[in-house]
């Protein structure tokens, strides 16, 4: 699923556990002492001290940047919906700062109540610009949101390096940040007896309680902790390690599965449920029809709040919180020209496994009937008059060109299926199984080739929270496509720029393995997402379901009661009503294809014709199998995983057929009377249209082969055994394993991956 949404937009957060939280340090200069974070990656460091008085209002903050720095910006709710905004930047001498506020995912307008007063030790040097603040009236606003001085926090930087529009104007408007973080903060550290003095530029008396060192002890002494060694340690409980940790448990070996998140569904424990659901226990991942709030709640903790993009973080892993879109794989999908080794291609062992254990479904309400289906048969209709067929997509699933069906989905009995109904039901039942969830891996543990065992941060499992392999163990890494590249490059393995940013962190350098023991493989590189563009149209036939926006709070009672009674109805679907593909030849020889995907409502509207937002729907074009752009995913220096370089249409020739596919699309719209597309609207070409989007808004969240495999270490991350090159006893089995886009949405494929990769762990001798 794609939205032309970014992950600050919405993430609003609480007191989750973040990679840097505040300390507390003395500004040199005013002699001031604030608790906060220097950024490791634009050396920006953001303070704040909060008078001591509890019911106070007020703080003092500053902001000291780099000239490199063209605006800063704070949240301190850790959103940019809904919060309160700070903004500053130099001007000549002086600094200019505004409070802003943002109901969408655009420029932030002037926000009036709080008073922002600019202290003396404020400066701009040839190096730096510094600006020191008192903020009265700013521990509440707009929304319902605030800072409670005796509670925790999550504040949220931007950064950019492109100046604003008019420096000399309060009110200018400027582009998108370039970058964004966030860090934690527990506001009673920030609290100082000396506040009154700073407010006349007097640093007062230190307080004795605080200290200037913010970097902590990295190898404390062990506590005396005895570690249980496994058989099998497996990192990170999404689709992949959780089919490995069942089929190898199931195997009859001892298996540790390790998940930095909490759970997701009822049966997993958990219990953000829905308010008008709470009498069924049925939570948010448990409610096919409450997927779009996936991307609109004020409480996403789900949500991995160390990788820019959308990643899951809890059970489950992405396939907890998406769309659903299950799609078997096509023969194709492991063929070599995609990028597989010979051994590789005939999946249909695997997938008739995953077949057995997950059955697709395009009917998910218990009874049988499709709702909310008016989206769908408008553009069967569109799509009849180019040529396309009607069928049931998973019975075919070789047959990708010009065909629609419904949508397809791994829910079960009206509910959320997936591994975690499945797979992981079975593991979490033998004796030999153990899971552990809220444990953060940050590397294994190696002597040259050989790994002993995996670093956590948990220090009770383990001296200094490292869990041992029993003899000929194996470590099976399932953090996804940004998170196993990032435990690797901790691990001393990954390509030598990435390995020197873990180097030159503080934390993570004491326990990298030496220079000579680095395993130079190229993780991160050459991999892949679909570009994926969303088309907005209206019909007076559509229900646009409210754009899905009351169904957390305030549901249509009618289908509420009915999902309630009998799992029937909109509640058990989720938005997508039809998929449909196309092949395309191209004059570089490669057959690509598109996707479509269909759904009432729409992330956003951008139009000048008038249109009635209840009758609105999408239809997302992807370019899927065939693609030949790819990007890069890295680390920054705080260790955040990002694309480093991004893989959405950098060779023209995909941007030239996804042209085609989108102009294919509303070839015949005139055909359909009433029918009219919104976005983009009659003053913009789509060629105009495609330019002009944001390319991160183009990302599917599909992301693919950041540990890919193949024949060579020169190209590849694991061998054929799903092997790690040039280690004795590594694995991974997850989305960065695959070395090119599938036909469909990824997680199908991926789990018949899995199927295939643990079959081929077990029969590889030398293991335990
Ligand atoms: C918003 C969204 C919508 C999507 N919609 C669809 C869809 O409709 N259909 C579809 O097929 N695909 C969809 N996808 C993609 C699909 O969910 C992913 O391809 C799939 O989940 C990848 O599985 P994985 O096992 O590689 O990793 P993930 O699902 O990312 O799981 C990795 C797990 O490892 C854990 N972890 C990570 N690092 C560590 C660590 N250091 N220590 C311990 N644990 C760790 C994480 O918490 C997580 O649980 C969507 C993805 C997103 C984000
Ligand atoms: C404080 O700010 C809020 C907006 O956040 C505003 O509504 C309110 O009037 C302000 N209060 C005072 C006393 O200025
Ligand atoms: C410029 O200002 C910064 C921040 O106040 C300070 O650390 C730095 O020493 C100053 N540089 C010069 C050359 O004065
Ligand atoms: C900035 O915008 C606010 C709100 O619109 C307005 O009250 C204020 O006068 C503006 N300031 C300047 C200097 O334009
Ligand atoms: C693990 O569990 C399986 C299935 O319950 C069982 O057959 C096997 O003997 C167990 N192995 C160990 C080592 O406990
Ligand atoms: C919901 O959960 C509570 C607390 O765990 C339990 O007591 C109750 O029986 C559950 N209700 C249903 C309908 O499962
Ligand atoms: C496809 O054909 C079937 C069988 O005739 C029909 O029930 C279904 O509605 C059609 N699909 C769409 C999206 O129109
Ligand atoms: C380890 O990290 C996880 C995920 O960030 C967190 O939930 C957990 O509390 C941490 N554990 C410890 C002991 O700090
Ligand atoms: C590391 O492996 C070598 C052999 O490759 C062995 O001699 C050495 O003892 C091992 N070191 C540790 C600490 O296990
Ligand atoms: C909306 O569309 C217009 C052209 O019709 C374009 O100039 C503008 O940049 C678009 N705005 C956004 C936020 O995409
Ligand atoms: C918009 O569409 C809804 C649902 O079809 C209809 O009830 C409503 O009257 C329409 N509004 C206008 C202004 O046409
Ligand atoms: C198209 O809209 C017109 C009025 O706007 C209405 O009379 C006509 O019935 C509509 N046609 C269809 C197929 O909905």
């Amino acid at each position: 699923m794609t939205l032309k949404r970014s992950l600050l937009s919405l993430l609003p957060i609480l007191g989750s556990a973040l990679a840097q939280v505040a300390a507390p340090y003395t500004d040199p200069g005013n002699g001031f002492v604030f608790d906060g974070v220097t950024d490791a990656v634009y050396g920006v460091q953001y303070g704040i001290v909060l008078p001591q008085a509890d019911t106070s209002t007020e703080f003092i903050g500053e902001i000291v940047a780099p000239i490199a720095a063209k605006w800063i910006g704070l949240a301190f709710g850790g959103a940019m919906i809904g919060d309160l905004l700070l903004v500053a930047w130099p001007n000549g001498n002086e600094i200019v700062a505004s409070t802003r506020y943002a109901t969408a995912y655009a420029q932030p307008t002037a926000y009036d109540g709080p008073i922002l007063t600019t202290l003396p030790s404020s400066s701009v040097n040839s190096t730096h610009w510094k600006y020191v603040y008192r903020c009265q009236n700013c521990t509440s606003w707009e929304g319902g949101g605030g800072i409670s001085p005796t509670g925790t926090g999550v504040f949220a930087w931007a950064y950019s390096s492109v100046g604003v529009d008019d420096p000399s104007d309060i009110n200018s408007t400027f582009q998108e940040h370039t970058d964004f973080g966030f860090y934690g903060i527990n506001f009673p550290d920030a609290q100082n007896s000396n506040y009154q003095n700073y407010l006349q530029g007097n640093p007062g008396t230190p307080p004795t309680t605080t200290t200037t060192t913010a970097t902590s002890t990295s190898t404390s002494t062990a506590p005396t902790v005895s570690a249980t060694p496994y058989d099998y340690i497996i990192v990170g409980a999404g689709p992949g390690g959780i089919i490995a940790a069942d089929r190898l448990s199931e195997a009859g070996k001892k298996v540790l599965l390790l998940e930095r998140g909490g759970p997701s569904t009822a049966e997993t424990g958990g219990t953000y449920d829905a308010p008008w659901a709470q009498t069924a226990n049925l939570t948010k991942f448990d409610v096919p029809g409450l997927f779009e709030t996936m991307f609109t709640d004020s409480n996403a903790f789900w949500w991995c709040k160390d990788i820019n993009v959308f990643a899951g973080c809890l059970l489950g892993g992405g396939t907890s919180i998406n769309g659903a879109l299950y799609w078997y794989p096509a023969d194709s999908d492991f063929r070599t020209p995609n990028g597989w080794p010979s051994s590789w291609a005939n999946h249909t062992p695997y997938t008739s496994k995953l077949m057995q254990r997950l059955p697709s479904t395009d009917h998910p309400s218990t009874d049988g009937k499709r709702y909310l289906e008016e989206s769908a048969t408008l553009v069967a209709l569109l799509l009849n008059g180019q040529g396309y067929s009607n069928i049931t997509i998973n019975d075919n699933p070789n047959y990708k060109d010009h065909v629609y069906g419904f949508s397809a989905f791994d829910f079960i009995n009206g509910e959320r299926g997936g591994p975690v109904a499945t797979y992981f039901q079975t593991a979490i039942a033998r004796p030999n199984f153990t899971y552990k969830q809220y444990v953060l891996v940050s590397q294994v543990i190696r002597n040259g080739s050989t790994i002993t065992g995996v670093r956590t941060n948990d220090t009770s499992l383990g001296p200094n929270g490292i869990i041992p392999l029993n003899p000929n163990g194996r470590v099976v890494l399932s953090a996804g496509s940004f998170g196993t590249p990032r435990i690797l490059f901790q691990s001393g393995i990954g390509p030598t720029d990435m390995l020197q940013t873990v180097q030159s962190n503080p934390t993570a350098s004491a326990n990298l393995p030496a220079q000579s023991q680095w395993i130079n493989l190229p993780v991160g590189q050459g991999v892949s997402d679909n570009p994926s563009i969303n088309l907005v149209f209206t019909h007076p036939s559509i229900d646009a379901y409210d754009n899905w926006a009351d169904v957390w709070s305030d549901p249509r009672p009618a289908d509420a009661q009915q999902y309630l009674q009998s799992r029937s109805g909109v509640f058990a679907g989720a938005s997508p009503k039809l998929n449909f593909w196309r092949a395309y030849g191209a004059s570089d020889g490669v057959t690509r294809y598109a996707q479509g995907t269909v759904r009432p409502g729409a992330a956003s509207v951008n139009s000048s014709l008038p249109y009635n937002a209840s009758n609105i729907f999408t239809i997302t074009v992807y370019l899927s199998q065939g693609i030949t752009s790819r990007g890069r995913i890295g680390i920054d220096a705080a260790l955040n995983a990002k694309a480093i370089s991004n893989p959405w249409l950098t060779d023209p020739t995909d941007k030239t057929v996804l042209l085609q596919a989108l102009h294919d699309v509303v070839s015949n719209i005139n055909s359909i009377s009433n029918l009219t597309m919104i976005t983009p609207d009659a003053t913009m070409t789509i060629e105009e249209y495609v330019d002009a989007y944001d390319p991160g808004t183009m990302c599917s969240n599909h992301w693919v082969g950041s540990a890919k495999i193949g024949t060579s270490s020169s190209n590849a991350v694991i061998d054929e055994n799903a092997k790690v090159f040039n280690t004795d006893n590594l694995f991974i089995v997850d989305a960065s394993i695959i070395p090119s886009l599938p036909m469909g949405n990824p997680h199908g494929m991926l789990m018949s991956a899995a199927e295939q990769a643990v079959t081929k762990i077990l029969a590889l001798s030398g293991g335990a």
